[in-house]
């Protein structure tokens, strides 16, 4: 019955629901004190301070009227075959409007955060808000299939069968991978799973790459790096072989499983790390936005 829903709706681009949790609870797991206390403020009193219960809030409104301008923000389209992301080529809207890609979202919405401290009166922005699509886009921009090929949207219109019931390949990417990894190896709990990303990232094989993850210059610009990653592992972990039409099963989950893994957890801790020099004590960012869009508001 889900799937069946799933499939009429709306061309939907977004890792699913537990692939969002997982990212912003590895995060909110990362966070030093300052983080962690301006993160708990931000949010509406009735979640508990738990961030991962408000990660999805971009895609529910995505079709309010309202929001509809956060719509481009989920993803970027790259020229077919190309399998590279360049900012300036890439990072539109469909109208073609500058910065209206996840790339540029992220570097908005960090802008956005970085005047948290500065408390001014009349704030010009929802910082709430800025926080929940901050959280949000940080997962997307790590799903590799969010950042794929123009004509066939993401691989949305690559029809396909995920075992036996019918999906497309960005689907194959949001969440089959994830809900099959869910029901096989981990009793559906999704919170199973998140530890044991967890535990890989602290005394597991990810425990070396860890710290690599999360360098990072200029916060601005970052995003483009986790987009060029994403857009490389869609060619050629995604699409690569793959045609319409036929079946994809164990070989390919197999294969594809710790990839969608290590970018849940690569999200996380990422995420984790804007956050921290966002609301750090030693925020070198704060006193030099440069993003240039941004400068003139301030
Ligand atoms: C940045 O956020 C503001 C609202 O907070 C919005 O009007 C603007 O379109 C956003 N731009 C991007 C690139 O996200
Ligand atoms: C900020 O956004 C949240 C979520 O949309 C909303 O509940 C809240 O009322 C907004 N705050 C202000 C000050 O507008
Ligand atoms: C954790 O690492 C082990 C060893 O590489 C691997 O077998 C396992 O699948 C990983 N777990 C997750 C959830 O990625």
């Amino acid at each position: 019955m889900l799937v069946v829903l799933a499939s009429a709706a709306p061309v939907a681009r977004s890792w699913s629901k537990e692939g969002h949790m997982m990212t912003c609870q590895i995060a909110q797991d990362l966070l030093e004190p300052d983080a962690a206390h301006a993160v708990r403020s931000l949010l509406p009193d009735d979640v508990g301070g738990d961030l991962s219960a408000l990660c999805v809030w971009p895609d529910q409104v995505r079709h309010w009227y309202k929001y509809s301008w956060t719509g481009p923000l989920h993803f970027i389209d790259t020229p077919d075959k190309a399998c590279s992301f360049d900012y300036s080529r890439d990072c539109h809207g469909p109208d073609g409007a500058k910065d209206m890609c996840v790339a540029g979202a992220i570097a908005n919405f960090t802008s956005q955060l970085l005047h948290y401290k500065h408390g001014s009166a009349d704030r010009k922005y929802n910082l709430t808000e800025a926080l929940l699509f901050l959280s949000h886009f940080m997962g997307d921009v790590h799903q590799p299939m969010h950042v794929g090929f123009t004509s066939d949207q993401g691989g949305n219109s690559i029809d396909l069968r995920w075992f036996r019931h019918k999906s497309n390949l960005h689907h194959v990417w949001d969440r089959e991978i994830i809900q099959t990894a869910l029901a096989e190896f981990y009793d559906k709990d999704m919170d199973t799973f998140r530890k044991q990303l967890e535990h890989n990232l602290t005394k597991g094989t990810w425990s070396d790459d860890m710290s690599s993850w999360g360098d990072c210059e200029d916060l601005l610009s970052c995003p483009t790096k986790y987009a060029k990653e994403s857009i490389s592992l869609a060619c050629k972990w995604a699409y690569n072989g793959v045609h319409e039409g036929e079946t994809l099963s164990e070989d390919y989950f197999d294969s594809r499983l710790p990839i969608v893994s290590r970018r849940i957890a690569q999200g996380g801790v990422r995420l984790a790390m804007f956050l921290n020099r966002i609301f750090g004590h030693h925020n070198r960012d704060v006193a030099a936005p440069s993003w240039p869009h941004l400068q003139s508001d301030y």
